[in-house]
């Protein structure tokens, strides 16, 4: 995978001598002794980490933590005082002000939990915005801010001013804003927080349905748990400054580093954050390949699925993607045709279960269709096998992990 962000070393000190608080990190002082004896704030010590194309990458941590800050060091915002930072291959901390400007207008966007609409602009004009400062001609512009006020829903408003509009639909406005000259790295802090729960939600289904269709690399911040994990494919957890723990929300979940991560975790519902494909396996299932012989493959596939007790199978193409289920009697059936193909032994009614169906959901669809059911990617490719029994087990492991 292309990394889109490499972070080294990053450190930020608020205040009149970085180096010399630099110094005394160095010798083993922390960031309260440090403002103790000189009133420098670190905002951010020594930030490593990456980012991949494509991905959405959460900032989280209690409030004073270094989101905000570590979040502006990016787009330098806040000027960082030592450390690296590598943004689709060229050295942010490094560059003059002048390509700062010119990448910032480009290829880089933020979006901020105030709106920062202009009053006296129109829906239209506010989105426009950014490609007006970058001079794109009129007739352009417009066309574009209509595409994206379209993607966030708000085309019949392009000639409304931001007064007349609710809270949610001027952070639409203010998203619309940041696509519009198509970046490829968004960075956004807090953007949903001022939203009611409900127009949070909206937003956070509006971002993953715009990032399905094109892939953006994203880093949000966000305080919110529920929000963090629903939206991250990883998530950085910062403590006084520091990077603590970086994982996939699953993984944090699983292995907190420190009290400070688990107390964020406390009283969570794993299952709630439990999708199919974390629970799928795929070692439990016969997978048939089929060849040009499909009585062969027929008459091995049942011969194996009598001596392990089993009932089904799926067949799976060599390119990984799924074709069907097939049972004993329905292979049975098939091998008396005179030219039997693997359809027509499929199974009807036995729907792929995609990837991020969550176990709620999962559980519903087990207890109409108690069979094993096949879960696969965006891409159709197989990935393993939910069962009735697996889904018990890995609840009542859940259960036993978290008592
Ligand atoms: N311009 C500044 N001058 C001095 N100190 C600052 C400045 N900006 C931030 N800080 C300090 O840096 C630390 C990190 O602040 P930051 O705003 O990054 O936290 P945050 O995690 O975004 O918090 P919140 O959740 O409240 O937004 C805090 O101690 C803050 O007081
Ligand atoms: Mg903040």
């Amino acid at each position: 995978m292309a990394e889109k962000i490499v972070v080294k070393n990053l450190h930020k000190v608020f205040g009149p001598d970085p180096d010399l608080a630099m110094k005394m990190l160095k010798d083993g002082h922390g960031k309260d002794h440090i403002f103790r004896q000189t009133g420098m704030v670190m905002g951010v010590i020594d930030a490593n980490f990456h980012v991949n194309e494509g991905e959405i990458f959460v900032l989280m941590g209690l409030s004073g933590s270094g989101k905000s800050t570590l979040i502006r060091l990016l787009n330098r915002l806040v000027e960082p005082s030592h450390g690296q930072i590598i943004i689709g291959g060229h050295d942010v901390a490094a560059m003059s002000k002048k390509a700062l400007v010119a990448l910032r207008r480009k290829d880089l966007a933020m979006v901020f939990q105030s709106f920062a609409l202009l009053p006296h602009l129109t829906v239209l004009n506010n989105t426009a915005f950014g490609l007006e400062v970058a001079g794109v001609d009129r007739k352009t512009r417009e066309r574009r801010a209509m595409e994206v006020l379209d993607q966030v829903g708000l085309r019949t408003f392009a000639h409304k001013h931001p007064a007349e509009l609710s809270g949610g639909m001027q952070q639409r406005v203010g998203l619309a804003r940041a696509l519009a000259v198509d970046p490829s790295l968004m960075l956004m802090d807090e953007a949903f927080s001022a939203l009611d729960p409900l127009k949070r939600t909206e937003m956070q289904e509006l971002l993953l349905k715009l990032q399905s269709e094109q892939q953006r690399t994203i880093v949000f911040v966000s305080h919110d748990l529920d929000e963090a994990f629903h939206i991250g494919d990883r998530i950085a957890i910062m403590e006084g400054g520091r990077i603590v723990q970086i994982g996939t929300p699953d993984e944090i979940l699983r292995n907190p580093c420190n009290e400070y991560v688990r107390a964020f975790f406390k009283g969570v519902d794993v299952n709630k954050y439990l999708v199919a494909k974390d629970i799928a396996q795929s070692d439990e299932t016969l997978v048939i390949h089929p060849s040009e012989d499909v009585r062969a493959d027929f008459s091995r596939a049942i011969e194996q699925l009598r001596e392990t007790r089993r009932n089904y199978a799926f067949i799976v193409e060599g390119n990984g993607s799924l074709q069907g289920t097939v049972s004993i009697d329905s292979m049975l059936r098939s091998l008396q045709m005179e030219a039997p193909s693997v359809h027509d032994a499929f199974l009807d009614g036995i729907d792929a279960v995609p990837h991020s169906l969550s176990v709620r959901e999962l559980i519903g669809r087990i207890i109409k269709n108690p069979v094993p059911l096949p879960v696969v990617d965006d891409s159709n490719r197989y990935l393993g096998v939910v069962t009735q029994t697996i889904l018990l087990r890995k609840m009542v492991e859940e259960e036993a992990g978290h008592e």
